[in-house]
């Protein structure tokens, strides 16, 4: 059977993630807990990403060689850059790119050496099936979160974004900083610390990959308010009940 690796930012949704999979067996490597087990019948390897790039890139270099994963899917939150991306939205990325990447005058501003390339595509078969789960789960966003949760965090009818998004190893928490960005890149839609350099892991190892994210803040001022309060009342709930929406409706794939 393919297996399946989850790749969480945060350790509420670990947590969330490792409490329907009763089976899971701990496996450490290079310092990081992996999870083994199921869940609807998929076999799944869960880890905590842990932050930033490099980070990022060593736990999916792991769960790509070690593990043999098939399919890699990261869930996390990320700054909203997109002018009508609010918080309590979830975007599911269609590219990534390192916004701090910059070899420039040897290669294009953005590029990564070596690869020709900048942007980074996440699978489409697989980002289309996360986007439709989303949808059914921010349609019924209350059921999944309670009505207290969505008045503290003003969220009135929260929306599904597809497109491109940014990572670089810093959290951006200036309004400048999010202008900035996107100046330079207008169809951004998010900011966050991993998915390019995940990205970038499994298309070297060829592994279909994708990633949904959960908007914590809008990348300005005022970014870090209520931050942890928000990852446990709404980012951890949301992808919860994407995942398991999306392995629920999907059929295990023979490896
Ligand atoms: N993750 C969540 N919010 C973020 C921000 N503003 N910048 C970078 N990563 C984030």
């Amino acid at each position: 059977m393919a297996v399946i690796g989850i790749m969480s930012a945060m350790h509420e949704e670990l947590a969330a993630v490792l409490a329907h999979m009763p089976d899971e067996q701990r496996v450490s490597v290079a310092g990081r807990d992996f999870f083994v087990g199921h869940w609807h019948g998929h076999a799944l390897v869960a880890v905590l990403s842990r932050i930033g790039k490099v980070a990022a890139a060593t736990t999916a270099t792991v769960l790509l060689e070690r593990f043999g994963v098939d399919q890699l899917v990261f869930t996390g939150v990320a700054g909203g850059l997109g002018a009508d991306v609010r918080v309590g939205d979830v975007v599911v990325a269609t590219k990534c790119v390192q916004h701090d990447m910059d070899a420039s005058p040897l290669f294009a501003p953005h590029e990564v050496p070596l690869y020709g390339r900048a942007f980074f595509d996440t699978d489409l078969p697989l980002s289309v099936q996360l986007a439709q789960a989303s949808e059914a789960v921010l349609q019924h966003a209350e059921q999944h979160l309670g009505q207290a949760a969505m008045a503290e965090f003003a969220l009135k009818a929260p929306q599904v974004h597809q497109g491109l998004v940014l990572s670089g190893d810093r959290f951006v928490s200036t309004s400048a900083e999010s202008q900035a960005l996107r100046q330079r890149f207008p169809a951004a839609m998010a900011v966050e610390m991993e998915g390019a350099a995940v990205a970038q892991v499994c298309f070297d190892f060829g592994v279909p990959f994708a990633a949904l994210r959960t908007i914590s803040d809008r990348a300005d001022d005022t970014a870090h308010a209520d931050f942890n309060q928000f990852i446990g009342a709404v980012a951890s709930r949301y992808s919860l009940a994407i995942l398991s929406g999306w392995l629920g409706q999907t059929r295990p794939v023979k490896a």
